[in-house]
């Protein structure tokens, strides 16, 4: 394609989205426009099923030009919805029981970073920080310096971050369930001083709706509805940077 044609199709893109129009987004993939995208955490994104539904629904809305990426590919067995089996890439950086601030302090961050490449992190972590009675002020100089660390790997590197979803203080505690929502208020603050045009971070708020008595397994890890909540709240945040990430990348500005 010369120049003027990427361009005006990148452009098509945009007016296509920005619009709100009915016919669907249609990205091919191919290595040039293909977004990386990281879920990194810990097991809320291990072991849990919202990747493969947020999977099919970027596939349902004609978003194909997309790669999970991660060290790993879990759940071993697969997800399933209403009794289907779904079909999605598992790859991810999830690792169940890690604390942001362990990531932080062992540094393990770069070298999945640099295998992984990701263009895109999607980022649920800090739940067994709260179990572990971990400060909201040590919690945030930890995702200081993953943030860091993203940016170092890729400048342009876009962050869907994410408010933790609830846990029930019946089973884990009234000081466990408040320092959740202690971290997910300072998120608010956080990710306005931390954004940049270069490097947006965006806010999901996954924990306002999602009910710990009826989407979780055991009052933490989500369950089939949980995941599907999830999925749901995350799609619109993890589409748009999608769009904006193969836009730069038609245009020759991403790698
Ligand atoms: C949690 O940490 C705070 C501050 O360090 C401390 O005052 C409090 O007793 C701790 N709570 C538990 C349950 O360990």
């Amino acid at each position: 394609m010369v120049r003027s044609t990427i361009l005006t199709s990148a452009l098509g893109l945009l007016s296509v989205v920005s619009l709100g129009a009915a016919a669907p987004l249609d990205t091919r993939a191919d290595a040039a426009t293909t977004v990386k995208v990281m879920p990194f955490g810990a097991s809320i994104i291990e072991i849990t099923c919202w990747r493969a539904y947020l999977w099919k629904k970027l596939q349902d809305s004609g978003i194909h030009n997309i790669d999970f990426v991660g060290s790993h590919g879990t759940p071993a067995a697969g997800c399933t919805l209403n009794g289907q089996a779904v079909s999605f890439d598992k790859d991810n950086e999830g690792h169940s029981g890690a604390k942001v601030t362990d990531y932080a302090n062992h540094d393990a961050l770069p070298a999945w970073l640099s295998a992984a490449k990701p263009d895109m992190i999607i980022m649920h972590v800090g739940t067994n920080d709260a179990a572990a009675n971990i400060s909201t002020a040590k919690v945030f100089s930890a995702y200081d310096k993953l943030v860091r660390q993203m940016r170092a790997a890729n400048p342009r590197t876009a962050l869907v971050a994410s408010k933790l979803i609830p846990i029930d203080p019946e089973r884990f505690g009234r000081a466990v369930a408040d320092r959740i929502n202690d971290y997910n208020y300072a998120m608010e603050g956080w990710v306005k001083r931390t954004t940049t045009a270069q490097s947006p971070i965006v806010l999901v708020d996954l924990h306002a709706g999602f009910d710990y008595k009826t989407m979780t397994r055991e009052g933490e890890h989500p369950n089939e509805k949980g995941d599907v909540f999830m999925a749901g709240k995350l799609f619109p945040a993890v589409k748009d940077q999608l769009v904006k990430l193969s836009v730069q990348k038609l245009m020759g500005k991403q790698r």
